[in-house]
């Protein structure tokens, strides 16, 4: 007689999605906090001069109250994915969720002395998706830059044959030709404390978007791109 009571699910790949799920938990909530740790280190620091910063401090308790909200964002967005919940679609500006993914990321670049040169190119033209996923996407891709020890990045968004279009470039470390594909791959990692989660899931917010995510050679840097196809943006002044 069949049981009424089936026992949990627990074949392997229902474990890989579990598991999987945890380590994106872990990697995604890592960077804000970072973010918070950082500027709440500076404000202290800032306000034990003599005098004080005060104005200084208050900027790195704002940018550390906005980390604070996108932790609990990229909870609840994570949750949405695991649950396969439908995106939320809303339009919103690329470019100011760009810039505010990369204002997340600024004490930590500082900290590693890594110059930061931002180019706009998308004004007006607005993504119908997730906000809180491309931040994230955008935020992954950057802490990725990071770690490949470069001196410089650079942020570039633009419109490309239709398509916009966001890179993340770095002068580091590069990405062997032998693991082009491979590092797209949940739970690849060359890092001791790697997840390889990070790729998989900018890849995944790509996709729920109708977009891409690739990487390139670029004058000697290593660029990752996202991009999305004219279908899903939205230029309310043309329309
Ligand atoms: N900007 C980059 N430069 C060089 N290698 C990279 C870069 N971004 C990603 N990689 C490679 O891709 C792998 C997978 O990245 P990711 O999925 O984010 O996982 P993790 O960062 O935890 O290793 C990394 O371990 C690294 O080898
Ligand atoms: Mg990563």
């Amino acid at each position: 007689m069949a049981s009424m009571h089936p026992p949990p699910d627990l074949r392997p790949a229902r474990l890989n999605a579990l598991g999987e799920f945890a380590a994106s938990i872990a990697h995604e909530v890592k960077q804000p906090l970072a973010a918070v740790k950082l500027n709440a280190e500076a404000c202290l620091a800032l306000l034990a001069q003599d005098p004080p910063r005060v104005d200084e401090a208050r900027a790195a308790l704002r940018v550390l109250t906005e980390a604070s909200v996108a932790a609990g964002d990229m909870v609840r967005s994570l949750h949405a994915m695991a649950r396969r919940a439908e995106p939320e679609h809303t339009p919103f500006l690329i470019d100011d969720a760009v810039r505010e993914a990369l204002r997340l990321m600024r004490a930590e670049l500082r900290r590693h002395d890594i110059a930061l040169s931002e180019h706009y190119g998308l004004e007006g033209i607005q993504l119908c998706g997730d906000r809180v996923q491309l931040m994230q996407a955008l935020m992954n891709l950057v802490r990725n830059a990071i770690e490949a020890r470069p001196r410089r990045l650079t942020l570039r968004t633009a419109l490309a044959g239709g398509a916009a279009r966001i890179s993340v470039a770095d002068d580091g470390a590069g990405v062997p030709a032998a693991l082009a594909e491979r590092i797209y791959e949940p739970l690849f990692s060359t890092k001791p404390d790697g997840t390889g989660m990070g790729l998989a899931i900018c890849r995944g917010i790509a996709e729920a978007h109708g977009g891409r995510l690739w990487h390139s050679r670029e004058a000697g840097d290593t660029a990752f791109h996202l991009s999305f196809k004219e279908h899903t943006l939205w230029t309310p002044s043309r329309s």
